[in-house]
């Protein structure tokens, strides 16, 4: 990317951000964002709270199978997030018992070439990745599958310590279809990623931490809670310099080192057009608390 597209880029998110601060007040807002009624049987339930915004997958009686129709949901909860100036962090969380158990092997079983070609699914994946808020995955009980890549699209996965990651595909006649053997591989290594995407292997959120594949392991009880207060904590940094943060991290997967320290460096040097940075290090300067406007 260009300086150029860098420097727009920029001039849209601190007009989108800055929008956002002329909003409503940041605290503890519960609502929905493009489902107000919230029914037992969505396959997700959205809410706020305050700057974070929360997706639940909520198909129970399949450990959380992601169907195409869960699937679409998803991605457009996840846009309308993106999009919701108010918002700063997202949250996906599935139940205490599972977070996903894959995609949904019903919905997939009978399919022949060319059912597969058509339904393009994973161009709502593809969807995924170019959110630019940053997105926590609140993980607890089984990760497998479709449900590990998804953990693997988000930003920083908190685990509790009941959770188990695998990429089972290989019993069921497959391989990962959205990115596990890529991800995977670049977060664990080859070795592990070949003994889990050959063998099916699960592995433990103990092993998951140890391997790189996790950001924290939590006790279970307050796994939701504690990847709701990091969200939080997220959510108090400067949006701006958030997003950024996040796009320059991302961009150390497609990039080499010396292009991903250069286009660091843009992002670095451009912060200083935001008000967000003068008042970050005055406020550090007068050893007072910075109040961040997202501008
Ligand atoms: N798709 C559809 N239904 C699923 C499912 C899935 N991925 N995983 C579980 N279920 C359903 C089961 O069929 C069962 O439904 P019924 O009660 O109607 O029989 C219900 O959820 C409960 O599951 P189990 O009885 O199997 O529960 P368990 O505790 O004995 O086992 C499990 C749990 C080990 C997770 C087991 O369910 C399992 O192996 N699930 C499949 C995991 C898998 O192979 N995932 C990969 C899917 S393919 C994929 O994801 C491709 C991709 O890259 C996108």
């Amino acid at each position: 990317m260009g300086l150029n597209h860098v420097v727009s880029a920029i001039a849209a998110a601190v007009h989108s951000v800055g929008r956002a601060s002329s909003g409503n007040p940041p605290n503890c807002i519960r609502g929905s964002v493009g489902h107000n009624n919230r029914m037992a049987n969505d396959p997700i339930h959205v809410e706020r709270d305050g700057h974070v915004g929360i997706i639940r997958l909520n198909r129970p009686d399949v450990l959380n199978a992601l169907s195409l129709e869960l699937m679409r949901q998803l991605v457009d909860a996840l846009e309308s997030f993106d999009n919701e100036p108010d918002v700063f962090v997202i949250l996906i969380a599935g139940s205490e018992k599972v977070w996903a158990a894959g995609a949904d092997i019903k919905d997939m079983a009978g399919a022949s070439v060319v059912d597969m070609y058509e339904r393009n699914q994973f161009a709502r994946w593809e969807r995924i990745r170019r959110i630019r808020k940053p997105i926590i995955a609140a993980v607890s009980g089984y990760a497998l599958g479709g449900g590990c890549e998804l953990a693997m699209h988000c930003d920083v996965i908190v685990a509790s310590e009941t959770a188990k990651f695998g990429q089972p595909e290989i019993n069921i006649g497959v391989i990962p279809g959205a990115g596990g053997t890529q991800r995977l591989t670049r977060a664990v290594g080859k070795f592990r990623a070949m003994d889990m995407v050959l063998n099916g292997r699960f592995i433990t959120a103990q092993e998951a931490e140890r391997f790189g594949l996790v950001s924290r392991v939590v006790p279970r009880e307050h796994y939701f809670d504690a990847a709701l207060k990091l969200a939080q904590e997220m959510a108090g940094k400067p949006p701006l310099a958030l997003r950024l943060a996040k796009e320059a991290v991302l961009k150390a997967h497609e990039t080499t080192l010396t292009e991903g320290l250069e286009y660091e460096r843009k992002l670095f040097y451009l912060l200083f057009a935001t008000d967000d940075q003068k008042e970050g290090m005055t406020a550090f300067v007068e050893k007072r608390k910075p109040q961040f406007k997202g501008r």
